[in-house]
């Protein structure tokens, strides 16, 4: 039986990527995808949702939109990582299928609600607003989660956004400190996992030859690998998200520890860091798995493995 999830998401080229793996493994069911605010703003992220889902041949894929802004904060955005679109990289249509007339929130209620208990993976991929307000709204439906699957935060690698903080986290502090808080089976992806898969050009060109996907792909990665290797100085960029929905199918290929981590919401520097007690110095009870590598060849194969797949069958 393939794990049912949610993927909830602010396209983004990595979520991009993300969801086409989703889409092309069998071991998942992806039930729903829920916009959020984040790299862009939320009109694009559901636009970007749909383009990706009409790229796979998955215009079946029901996709919401969700929260438009932070639970409490005006909302930052990173067009400077993304490019204006969110997508830029490659000029892909319009997509033809619509957005669903449900708000994304109540989409996550109603199914967590509908199918058994404990069947439903959660995948955030961005802030984490629509999680936190589907908790805040319908508290019932926190103990009927199997798990949280996130990419997010960050410990020994220090932040992107803030020299704390990641942007996932930092986005929305007060609704990631709900969702940690709230006492679901959590498996943390922070950068310190995400920055030890860094595409190479041997892979993106080998993305590139199975096909339109593969060949969207590979200017997505192009795109933001420019960021990436003005900011860093290293070759590559990291496929964050595509790395959540990778622990679900292959989670042998990450290593990490199951310890305690809080968010921080006060702090004057250092709001939306993920204060991760790795040495175990806290005495707080383990509440995530937070991952901390990556064996990123064979992450890379199952990308284009996976993603290649949808051009031969698509
Ligand atoms: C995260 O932030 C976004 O820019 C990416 O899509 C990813 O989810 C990495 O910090
Ligand atoms: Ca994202």
């Amino acid at each position: 039986m393939p794990h049912k999830i949610i993927i909830d998401t602010d396209p983004g080229q990595d979520d991009a990527v993300a969801i086409l793996l989703a889409l092309a493994s069998p071991e998942l069911q992806v039930l729903g995808i829920t916009a959020v605010a984040g790299n862009v703003p939320l009109s694009l992220t559901a636009r970007n949702a749909r383009i990706v889902c009409e790229l796979a041949g998955r215009a079946d894929v029901p996709v919401f939109a969700g929260c438009d802004a932070p639970l409490s904060r005006g909302l930052v955005t990173a067009e400077h990582v993304h490019g204006k679109t969110g997508l830029d990289g490659v000029d892909l249509p319009d997509p033809t299928m619509t957005l669903q007339d449900m708000h994304g929130v109540d989409f996550i209620i109603d199914t967590l609600r509908r199918e058994p208990a404990g069947t439903v993976t959660l995948v955030p991929i961005g802030p984490l607003t629509n999680i936190a307000t589907a908790f805040r709204r319908a508290p019932d439906i926190i103990a009927r989660v199997h798990r949280i699957v996130l990419m997010g935060g960050t410990y020994f690698e220090v932040g992107n956004v803030t020299p704390a903080a990641e942007f996932n986290i930092f986005v929305d502090p007060e609704a990631a400190a709900e969702v940690f808080a709230a006492g679901v089976d959590l498996v943390v992806m922070p950068l310190d996992a995400t920055h030890r898969a860094l595409t190479s050009r041997a892979w993106v060109d080998a993305m590139a030859a199975t096909g339109p996907v593969g060949r969207a792909v590979a200017s997505w990665t192009d795109f933001f690998e420019r960021f990436d290797k003005a900011k860093y100085g290293h070759e590559g960029a990291p496929l964050h998200d595509p790395c959540a929905v990778a622990w679900l199918v292959a989670p042998e290929l990450f290593s990490g520890r199951r310890i305690n981590v809080e968010i921080e919401t006060q702090g004057r520097w250092t709001t939306g860091m993920t204060v991760a007690d790795w040495w175990g110095v806290s005495g707080r009870a383990p509440n995530a798995l937070f991952l901390r590598d990556v064996e990123a060849p064979a992450l890379f194969d199952l990308l284009t493995r996976r993603i290649g797949s949808l051009d031969r069958h698509g």
